[in-house]
């Protein structure tokens, strides 16, 4: 089986991180966001290729994963991001049309805390969901009473509210590569757009109309990276699971520090993260995502987002620099 991992978007919830950087090679708990993905689809002996399908820096990323793992990455190009389901289709030739095989399809900004192998094993296609308080900002899935998904709703409204609480969270697993690519060749074929984009949901339409038949899988751990507020909570998630085993006054159990860090005089908080070759001197820092190579002295930080080699002095602020900034 083969994975398909859509990276090409722009991420532009995340700038300015991401207009030096893919948002996926941003940093949860240490580790680039797509890093964790990877991490645990080979760990699950799962998939055999992992497809990519690249845009904007796409090298960077492909770089990144090659010198990381040890696996068979194959790249597809997006030339421009005209949606997720377009993105999808871009991967077509890597595909045997002769040879149908399953799919398991995972956006590259979310990571999820269940377990793969139990969500493929399915003689039908899964789509994982999750049950929301408020299903109006979601897309979600309506079923009939045999549990098979009936229609897609996109951030339902009126008396379609009340017709389903479970969200679509971005992880597909599908039968048959030929009906999903086929699917997608026709809703681009005719124009069909959402929001202006080609999506997948508007594929899985057309795959029920073409009688797959469809089911949903529990997902509790949804941790969309996508934008501040929820890489933020992504973090805090991840560090919680692996709590440090030595805790020290200065450096909380829910933090991680990675390799080559000078700490001096200084507290790493409650969920933070700091990447490789920091130096942090004088400073108080909580719930914040330093990246590598960045140099903090003499400030006090918050819910805070840091690039790459910055440098931050004096400062008691939340702050947002992309790399190389300077403050
Ligand atoms: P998002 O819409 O959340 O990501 O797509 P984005 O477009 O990068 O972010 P914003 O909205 O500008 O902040 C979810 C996943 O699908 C990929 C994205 O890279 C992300 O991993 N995607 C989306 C594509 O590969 N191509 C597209 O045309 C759209």
């Amino acid at each position: 089986m083969k994975a398909i991992i859509p990276v090409a978007g722009f991420g532009t919830r995340l700038r300015p991180h991401t207009l030096t950087k893919p948002k996926v090679l941003m940093s949860v708990a240490g580790k680039p966001m797509i890093h964790h993905i990877i991490e645990q689809l080979i760990s699950e002996k799962l998939v055999d290729s992992i497809i990519l399908v690249t845009g904007f820096m796409g090298n960077k990323i492909e770089n990144y994963l090659n010198k990381s793992f040890n696996f068979k990455f194959e790249n597809a190009i997006q030339e421009e991001a005209k949606g997720l389901g377009h993105a999808i289709y871009c991967s077509k030739h890597l595909f045997n049309t002769d040879k149908p095989e399953d799919v398991i399809i995972i956006l590259g900004d979310t990571l999820f805390d269940v377990n793969l192998s139990d969500l493929c094993k399915n003689d039908f296609s899964v789509i994982g969901v999750k049950e929301v308080e408020d299903p109006r900002r979601f897309g979600v899935v309506e079923k009939d009473s045999e549990g098979f998904v009936k229609k897609f709703i996109e951030k339902p409204s009126g008396p379609e509210v009340s017709k389903s609480n479970e969200a679509i969270v971005g992880l597909y697993y599908l039968k048959n590569s030929n009906l999903l690519f086929e699917s997608l060749k026709s809703i681009i074929e005719k124009n069909i757009r959402t929001k202006n984009e080609y999506q997948l949901t508007d594929a899985l339409s057309e795959m029920l109309l073409r009688n797959e038949k469809i089911v949903t899988y529990p997902v509790d751990g949804w941790l969309d990276c996508g934008k501040p507020e929820t890489i933020f909570e992504t973090n805090q998630y991840l560090l919680k699971k692996v709590p440090i085993k030595e805790n020290s006054i200065f450096q909380h159990k829910y933090s991680f520090v990675g390799d080559d860090c000078e700490i001096k005089n200084s507290i790493i908080g409650e969920f933070t993260s700091v990447g490789d070759n920091c130096k942090i001197i004088n400073s108080i820092i909580t719930n914040s995502i330093i990246e590598s190579g960045s140099h903090i002295e003499n400030a006090i930080i918050k819910d805070s987002i840091i690039g790459e080699k910055v440098t931050v002095k004096n400062k008691a602020q939340i702050l947002n620099l992309g790399d190389y900034s300077e403050c």
